[in-house]
């Protein structure tokens, strides 16, 4: 067994690539011990070269829908450094775009699986033994601006990451029943220039040939073009993940790292309570 008891402990999902690697990048330059864990295999090795020239990372291959593999991987890190000071459950993927009505389910019930079960596997695996340890600890939940607004043919996407808020502010209400040292925060960012326009790279073979397959309508593959040209001039990843940890670290619940967005947050509340549906928020569109 390595000991780390002097070192803050950072464990994070989907660290391979893009905001996760980030993340990893920020917890090293602060000399934590970072753990990682990706299902994509070549990726994870890459990072692990980069990453390990910055301090103590260890990296594990992990499909976060694999409960039993998640426990193992929260094995592995208490029998590593005994505690975990930071748990970001970032691991996600982007859905298929499309209208609601002709929303395939099998790819619906796998970003489900992976934005919204995923993280319920890493909480079940890990806050018992947090909570046990009696010592502060922080739960990071990525949601996204998806989360909080809602466009059209995002629906897949959305549903999952609507999912993610409430799950969080759930174990937010519930941490505060029981202890003041664990707190919960929900991360929505705005477009971030990563890779997850082409999240189906880690879809099962299945699922990818039926994403392939889909006619789309004229009017969806608008709204992917727009997607995919937001993307690519989405912020830096590095940037992103500094702000992250910075408002973790002043602990925020809502963190919008990207705050140009909120006035969309604040439209959507205003025409709920006026009994309205909320306006289509302006930060993309064809
Ligand atoms: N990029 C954006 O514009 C944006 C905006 C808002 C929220 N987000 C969220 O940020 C998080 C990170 O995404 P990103 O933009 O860095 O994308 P990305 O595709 O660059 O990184 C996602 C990582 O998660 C990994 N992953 C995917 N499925 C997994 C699984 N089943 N088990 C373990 N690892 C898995 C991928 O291999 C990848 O390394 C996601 O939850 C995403 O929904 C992204």
């Amino acid at each position: 067994m390595r000991c780390h008891l002097d070192k803050k402990t950072t464990v994070i999902t989907g660290g391979a690539s893009g905001i996760g690697f980030a993340l990893a990048k920020v917890a090293l330059q602060k000399n934590h011990v970072v753990f990682i864990a990706d299902i994509e295999q070549d990726a994870l090795k890459r990072a692990l070269c980069e990453l390990a020239a910055l301090g103590d990372v260890v990296g594990t291959t992990l499909d976060v829908t694999d409960t039993l593999r998640v426990h193992a991987f929260a094995d592995t890190v208490f029998n590593e450094t005994g505690h975990v000071d930071y748990l970001f459950n970032n691991a996600g993927i982007a859905g298929a775009l499309g209208f609601i009505w002709e929303t395939p389910l099998d790819l619906l019930r796998h970003v489900f699986e992976v934005n919204v079960i995923g993280i319920m596997h890493c909480l079940q695996a890990f806050v018992p033994r947090i909570l046990a340890l009696d010592r502060p600890a922080h739960l990071i939940n990525m949601s996204s601006t998806a989360g909080v607004t809602t466009l059209p043919c995002f629906g897949q996407y959305q549903i999952s990451k609507h999912s993610v808020v409430t799950l969080t502010e759930s174990l937010h209400h519930e941490l505060a029943l029981l202890t003041g040292k664990v707190k919960a925060s929900v991360v929505c960012p705005g477009l971030v220039a990563t890779r997850i326009g082409e999240s189906s790279r880690n879809y099962p073979q299945v699922l990818r040939e039926k994403l392939q397959q889909q006619n789309r309508h004229s009017v969806s593959q608008q709204w992917l073009n727009a997607c995919l040209s937001g993307l690519q001039q989405g912020a830096d990843p590095l940037h992103v993940a500094q702000t992250i940890f910075k408002q973790v670290e002043e602990n925020l619940f809502y963190i919008f790292p990207q705050a140009d967005i909120l006035h969309n947050v604040k439209a959507r509340q205003d025409a709920m309570c006026s009994g309205t549906c909320a306006p289509m928020p302006a930060y993309l569109g064809p």
